[in-house]
């Protein structure tokens, strides 16, 4: 890991793994250009990569500097100057004049890196993470913006965010303030993005980066279930693990825009940051705007090696939960057994049988407050339905303990039922505008977290739960998108309320965990509607999706795993045919499919066919086994059933290589295939591996799909416990034969000798 600053030619070099990120400041103003953003080069002088001739930078008073500046590639846009690609950064003076184009004044190396106040940030030590903080200025427009990149220790990604301050006497509203932008050299480059819908979230897409601009975004007030923060991109051949990638990924849950720009000379410009829709935040005189960061991750081995940087970065440098290496408790919610019908007596027999199969944590989801029977009301009031819970809170954690379970509680802090006590008292507490009725979602209003005074109340009547009562766990839920977005606080003229109200959103789960550091914290927006790396600042674990259904399920935690590590997936087994999809799926691959998150049940295990609930010790046997592994290993996707249509596999393979666990799922049968050839990649090409079945027993009589059959298991015998080098494994590969039915799985163990 090095940042160097070459003073003869006034090159940046950051440094990291095998990538390098170059920029330079040209001669005269000082424009910030970007140079080269891959694979480390040689130490040459990169200055031609800004395809600015002879000594070429135009001053001030040159009679083509528009057509320089709309060509050169920047580090800092602005905007309104001549550059007429989309901006980075922009503002707007009071007289609506908008202008502005920083140039550089000054920088500073600095070992390690910060924390950002009040927004979710990467962090490092002195050893393992180097900063590079550029000042840049707009004497005319008197602004200044500081821009941050950050590297880490062995890991090829760059953490960039900037900063805007007003240095002049008059206020100024702040349009933009993107977190990145590079224009990059993408000949024939694909963008990958990650869309959906509710059940749905973070399927692949893959386009063609065409001229103009593409783009993914949210103007939900929520990272969304619709788009993600995140744009690959894949040079031409890049595929799984051969090729250049490059990611990039906001550590942001608002409103965002993530885009190309092709321009006219073919230069690709590459943005994220947070929308400028909605945004306008006023800047006072001697005021400061920092932006979110964006992760920019760069890949010369496919996907695999994006996810991986990913991968390492969030575990070392953004989570901080003291849950993130620890096994998590397997758990049993309520909510698709019970949904809002449950009382004492119910929710302590599900634990009973719960416990008796080795569940550790009963999740009370979404009813146990206020009056809420039904999803009508009660939002906001955040004290006990004694009707349901007599003896509130500790009677129901301490029968818990008697039995021998942890509790954990669902709240939703954010939102406001009109039928509610809360908001009989405070209606100007929701999002709304005067003489306009605010749009209900799911019969809720938003909260405006933007007031502290909201905050505070809502914290109190929250703490005042946890501090009732041993609660171990936190489901925090936020159930719509924002709407209405208008606060009746005295500061109203402030704009900016949608990132205002993400801001309040995030320091109220720094509170919470402040308080409760012990606390177990899983986020959740109606399943995966927040599932985004600002969210993992605070909660090691995110409810992934509504969607239980395993085979759905592959799809969602492909996508989430491309970026996520596997142990932020909440992953629970629930009942079939599935609520969501009325799939009929082998208990045994809806086991296997949930082994690759957070491990869980949701359902009401007293209502389980017996045959199903027989295998609920096996599975959470296997977990115990495989937490670990799954949890810490390196995950590598080795076919997906979105692509291929036939099934779907992934391994993940142990820091030390020593061990790996493949997950196959054949989803739909198909007849006259002999086999497929599943190539096993991360493993030591030295070391020999004993490949054996995590479950393969065998059930000649058995339809269920739970169990192999001899034919099956024989067809799998020219390697099964035999011992094959990784390298065999990685080229050659395991034949898995196609089992009979659709759906089925099996788990294959490899153990190095
Ligand atoms: C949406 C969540 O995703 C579900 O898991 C459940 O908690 C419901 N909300 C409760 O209202």
């Amino acid at each position: 890991m090095k940042i160097g600053y070459d003073e003869k030619t006034h090159i940046f070099r950051l440094e990291s793994g095998d990538m390098t990120y170059a920029m330079f400041v040209t001669d005269g103003q000082g424009f910030l250009g970007h140079l080269y953003f891959g694979r480390t080069p040689g130490e040459d002088d990169l200055r031609y990569l800004a395809r600015v001739r002879g000594d070429g930078v135009p001053g001030a008073e040159a009679r083509d500097r528009c057509s320089f500046l709309d060509s050169f590639p920047q580090e800092i846009p602005g905007n309104g100057v001549g550059d007429l690609r989309s901006p980075a950064v922009s503002v707007t003076d009071r007289e609506g004049r908008a202008v502005l184009q920083p140039f550089y004044r000054s920088h500073r190396i600095i070992s390690g890196k910060e924390r950002l106040a009040g927004l979710p940030s990467t962090f490092g030590s002195k050893k393992d993470a180097m900063t590079l903080e550029i000042t840049m200025a707009d004497d005319a427009a008197k602004m200044t913006v500081i821009l941050r990149y950050t590297i880490f220790d062995g890991i090829p990604a760059v953490v960039r965010s900037t900063e805007v301050i007003n240095d002049g006497a008059e206020p100024v509203t702040l349009d933009r303030a993107f977190s990145c932008s590079m224009d990059m050299d993408l000949p024939d480059a694909r963008m990958l993005s990650l869309n959906g819908s509710w059940g749905r979230e973070k399927r692949k897409q893959l386009q063609p980066i065409g001229f103009g601009t593409q783009s993914v975004s949210s103007l939900r007030g929520i990272s969304s279930h619709q788009a993600h923060p995140f744009i690959g991109i894949l040079a031409e051949n890049a595929r799984q693990e051969t090729g250049e990638v490059y990611g990039v990924n906001l550590i942001y849950s608002g409103n965002f825009l993530a885009q190309t720009e092709r321009d006219q000379f073919g230069l690709v410009r590459v943005q994220a940051g947070i929308h400028p829709k909605g945004f306008a935040w006023k800047l006072a005189p001697g005021e400061h705007f920092q932006s979110p960061e964006a992760v920019i991750v760069y890949s010369s081995e496919g996907l695999t090696g994006m996810t991986h940087a990913f991968h390492k970065l969030y575990r070392g440098h953004l989570m901080r939960s003291p849950w993130l290496h620890r096994e998590r408790p397997v758990l049993i919610n309520n909510w698709e057994a019970t949904f809002f019908d449950f009382d004492l007596e119910k929710l302590l027999t599900i634990a009973r049988r719960a416990k008796k199969e080795g569940i550790e944590l009963l999740v009370m989801d979404d009813g146990w407050f206020g009056r809420r029977d039904d999803d009508n009301t009660s939002l906001g009031d955040w004290t006990v339905n004694e009707k349901k819970l007599p003896g509130g809170m500790k009677r129901l954690s301490d029968e818990l303990a008697a039995i021998g379970m942890k509790l954990g509680v669902w709240f939703e802090p954010e939102m406001i039922s009109p039928d509610s006590d809360l908001y009989r008292a405070h209606p100007d507490w929701a999002f709304s505008v005067d003489g306009r009725t605010p749009c209900r979602a799911r019969n809720q209003l938003v909260l405006d977290l933007t007031r502290k005074e909201v905050r505070d109340a809502i914290f109190d009547q929250i703490a005042a739960v946890l501090d009732s009562a041993d609660i171990a766990y936190v489901k925090w839920d936020m159930n719509r998108p924002l709407t209405d977005v208008a606060t009746h606080a005295a500061d109203a003229q402030a704009g900016g309320l949608f990132h205002r109200f993400i801001l309040g959103t995030y320091e109220l789960q720094e509170r919470l965990i402040t308080r409760y550091p012990e606390l177990l914290l899983e986020n959740c927006s109606s399943g995966g509607g927040r599932f985004d790396p600002g969210m993992l600042f605070y909660s090691p674990q995110i409810w992934t999706s509504d969607n239980t259904d395993a085979i759905d399920r592959l799809t969602i935690q492909e996508g989430t795993s491309m970026l996520y590590p596997l142990s932020t997936m909440g992953a629970h087994i629930s009942v079939s045919p599935s609520q969501a999809v009325g799939r009929l799926v082998p208990m045994m691959t809806r086991g296997h499919v949930a082994l690759a998150g957070t491990f869980g049940y949701e359902l009401d295990i007293n209502e389980l066919p017996e045959a199903d609930a027989a295998l609920i010790p096996a599975q959470i046997v296997l977990y115990h086994r495989f937490g670990e592994l799954m949890r810490e290993g390196d995950y590598y996707r080795i076919a997906s059933w979105q692509d291929n249509h036939v099934c779907d596999c992934y391994c993940v393979v142990s820091g030390d290589k020593s061990r790996a666990l493949v997950t196959w799922v054949q989803v739909l049968c198909e007849p006259n295939v002999h086999c497929m050839r599943m190539r096993i990649p991360g493993l030591d090409p030295d070391r020999r591996y004993r490949i054996t079945i995590a479950s393969p027993e065998v059930r000649e009589d058995d339809h269920t799909g739970n169990f192999l059959h001899e034919g099956e298991l024989s067809s799998m015998r020219g390697f099964l416990n035999a011992t094959l080098t990784g390298c065999t494994l990685a080229g050659a590969g395991l034949l898995m034969p196609m089992l009979r039915g659709d759906f089925r799985s099996v788990l294959i163990e490899l153990q190095a000798e």
